[in-house]
């Protein structure tokens, strides 16, 4: 199946079914910042509800943590984020003055010296920018008060790795999980809501003792793809990439890229490490706490190794609605829908009265609100048939209930599938168990032909 996507449809949609704005419109916008509306915030609600049930829903060997985003000032010393987390910059002494990462550049330019991909002009040498946001906590903005925003939620997790050692009754391997805001003065953020100054993680530290830590690593390698193909991503859209040695992270000894076939092409959607010791080593030291595991019963104590799968929620819903997005035409009609899994639908049934009239509204209603009782719903009455299943297909409503003059008579609607267009009659005493039942089976896109 040709795939029709584009990066620029995707962004349109998004506008036009209220899923993100750009952030600041109302005053130009602010490059590379995005709100997300009504809709985006149930689709990346229901990405991030996913991964905590692989995290923790499905698995009794991994604890959540919510922790604060500024942290010590020592953190990021210990961490190596102070002088290691960089990019080289160059900008262009040509006319167009444009500053790019350079590393970037050399990927398009694997040969000779770097020119400008603008306008061609020679560029400086490359400086080490530090992507970490700086601010100050207090009234004075002194050295002493400067403080970072997180890059990464990497880090809060290591700084409470005793607090969970100790209540959570846990003992290696087990993990522990958080979702939440990091931010980086990114270079050259871009393609839409792929790369942003400020964006979510969903990021996962799993302390195993050091002779598991190559087992547990292949392992979290695998699951992780499967997470993606599970939730509807088509497989050969997904590939794992492990890094050569000259790009492994300082705290790395081993990282493979869970890849996605993008619009701009294979790109990072996640990334599994082998850390090592390196940051309960580092913390350690820095903080002048013992960061190990004893056992109890034999008296062995070691330094657990960390494996971390460390994924993006809204370049995870990016390559979500990318996936799902599909153009047809029936019988004449061009539609355009997004064929997501129903676990991440934004909405996952529409009630709609065929006309607006002879009580069907309010049965419809009455429908509806049982229904929402279960899962999310929607109540349209607005514009024709037509329009209103144009609109559900958009935002990726696998299913449709329809009320019409039948039903008055005999208590049955008719029920569409997203996908397959397929409109069957039930019983309305019979939709509640049908739909739960929908929505908890098996689910394979139809473009994969299954
Ligand atoms: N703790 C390890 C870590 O942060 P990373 O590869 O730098 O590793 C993990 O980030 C994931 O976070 C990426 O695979 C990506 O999905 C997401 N991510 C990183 N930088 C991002 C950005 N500027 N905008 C959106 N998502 C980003």
């Amino acid at each position: 199946m040709a795939d029709v996507v584009t990066m620029d449809k995707i962004v349109a949609l998004c506008k036009r079914r209220g899923f993100l704005f750009q952030s600041s419109e109302i005053y130009g916008g602010l490059g590379s910042a995005y709100d997300y509306g009504h809709y985006g915030v149930l689709l990346k609600t229901n990405v991030k509800n996913e991964w905590w049930r692989a995290m923790i829903g499905e698995r009794d060997d991994i604890v959540a943590l919510d922790s604060a985003i500024i942290l010590h000032p020592k953190v990021w010393e210990a961490s190596g984020h102070l002088a290691g987390f960089s990019d080289p910059l160059v900008q262009c002494l040509g006319k167009c003055k444009r500053r790019w990462r350079a590393d970037h550049l050399r990927e398009a330019q694997p040969e000779g010296e770097l020119k400008c991909p603008e306008c061609g002009g020679d560029l400086t040498e490359p400086r080490h920018f530090n992507l970490m946001f700086r601010t100050h906590v207090g009234p004075v903005e002194d050295e002493g008060s400067e403080v970072f925003l997180r890059p990464e939620t990497a880090q809060g997790i290591f700084l409470n790795f005793k607090n969970a050692l100790q209540t959570a009754r846990k003992k290696p391997p087990f993990g522990i999980a958080q979702v939440g805001k990091s931010f980086r003065n990114e270079i050259t953020p871009g393609n839409f809501i792929f790369r942003t100054r400020e964006f979510e993680q969903m990021e996962m530290e799993f302390f195993v003792p050091p002779d598991q830590a190559q087992q547990w690593y292949e392992f979290w390698r695998g699951a992780r793809r499967d997470w993606y193909e599970q939730l509807g991503i088509r497989p050969d859209h997904l590939r794992l990439r492990e890094h050569d040695p000259d790009e492994l992270s300082h705290y790395s000894s081993g990282t493979a890229d869970v890849e996605y076939l993008f619009p701009m092409g294979w790109s990072e959607l996640e990334g599994v490490a082998n850390r090592g010791d390196f940051d309960l080593k580092q913390h350690a030291e820095h903080s002048g706490e013992k960061l190990e595991y004893v056992d109890s019963a034999t008296g062995d104590r070691y330094v657990p190794h960390v494996i971390e799968p460390a994924a993006g929620a809204d370049r995870a819903m990016l390559a979500f609605m990318v996936d799902a997005y599909d153009e047809e035409t029936v019988e004449g009609r061009e539609r355009v829908l997004l064929r997501l899994h129903p676990r991440l639908a934004p909405v996952k049934v529409a009630v709609l009265p065929l006309v607006n009239k002879d009580g069907q509204p309010e049965l419809a209603r009455r429908i509806y609100e049982e229904l929402r009782e279960l899962m999310p719903a929607e109540f349209d009455t607005g514009g024709s048939i037509g329009k209103r299943y144009r609109r559900q297909d958009e935002i990726g409503t696998p299913w449709g209930v329809t009320v019409d003059h039948q039903t008055l008579e005999d208590e049955t609607v008719t029920l569409r599938d997203r996908d397959t267009l397929d409109q069957s009659r039930i019983a309305i005493t019979e939709l509640s168990a049908e739909l739960r039942r929908r929505l908890h089976a098996d689910w394979r896109s139809p473009k994969l032909g299954a």
